[in-house]
């Protein structure tokens, strides 16, 4: 699993990075959907609680890092009445375990993550965990790969005295896979008082492939605004 978090860093980042547009886009998908949610790739439960206050359902929120789960239940622990309505479920996506299929699924900035061989295999299990005309939404961007680039400051946020500062570099590029180093450092003035690096991949699907994994498992594309794909599971597991 490619992954370039900074678990002190990820709420400072993401909730004023993408968040803010899935909590604007997200909920007209959802619209209609009052029974369950599964969550894939929960993280620190950003978008989990705003799940909870969009619909009635009961959610699932599946987070194979220990520390990002620590994150979420810390936050539901703030929010008690949540407690009852979500469970965590502490493995990755293919190790879905439900005890009965769900309405709606939601993976939002987990695709880069997912190896091309694991994503491939997650399409099926994910079919047979869906009802049948339940939903599956995600975040994916076309567009050609972006070029190698030197490291570059992302992002910067004020924490008391000290600067949390996020770094990126592009090493290399192929058709479906970039490979990044990150760098999180939290500095006081010039000196840095801690420093993180991360090496890895992160994998972009082309469009045709993506499709044809899809459809392959058995969903026809659905509506959804720019920057998430929606799709509809046509047919039960069992069906030929
Ligand atoms: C960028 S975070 C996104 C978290 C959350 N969805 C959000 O939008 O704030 C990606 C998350 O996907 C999780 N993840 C990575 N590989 C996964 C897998 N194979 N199955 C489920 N989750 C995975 C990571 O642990 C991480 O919490």
């Amino acid at each position: 699993m490619a992954d370039f978090i900074s678990l002190p860093f990820y709420d400072l980042v993401h909730e004023n990075g993408h968040v803010p547009g899935i909590r604007e886009k997200l909920p007209p998908i959802l619209a209609g959907v009052k029974r369950s949610i599964l969550e894939i790739g929960a993280g620190t439960g950003l978008i989990t609680t705003s799940l909870a206050e969009w619909t009635s359902a009961e959610i699932f929120a599946l987070e194979p890092s220990a520390g990002m789960r620590g994150v979420l239940l810390s936050r539901l622990t703030a929010r008690p009445e949540l407690l009852k309505r979500v469970t965590v479920l502490p493995y990755d996506a293919l190790s879905l375990d439900l005890d009965e299929p769900v309405e709606a699924m939601v993976m939002i900035n987990v695709l880069y993550a997912l190896e091309p061989g694991y994503r491939r295999r997650l399409w099926p299990v994910l079919a047979g965990r869906l009802e049948p005309g339940g939903l599956l939404v995600f975040t994916w961007r076309g567009g050609d790969a972006p070029a190698p680039h030197p490291l570059e400051k992302l992002d910067s946020h004020q924490v008391g005295r000290h600067t949390y500062s996020v770094f990126a570099e592009i090493l290399e590029t192929d058709a479906e896979a970039l490979k990044c180093r990150y760098l999180y450092q939290v500095t006081q003035g010039d000196k840095v008082i801690d420093e993180e690096e991360i090496i890895g991949h992160a994998y972009r699907p082309r469009w045709e492939t993506l499709q044809g994994e899809l459809v392959g498992a058995g969903f026809v594309q659905a509506d959804a605004p720019e920057g998430l794909l929606a799709w509809r599971l046509a047919r039960g597991p069992e069906s030929p």
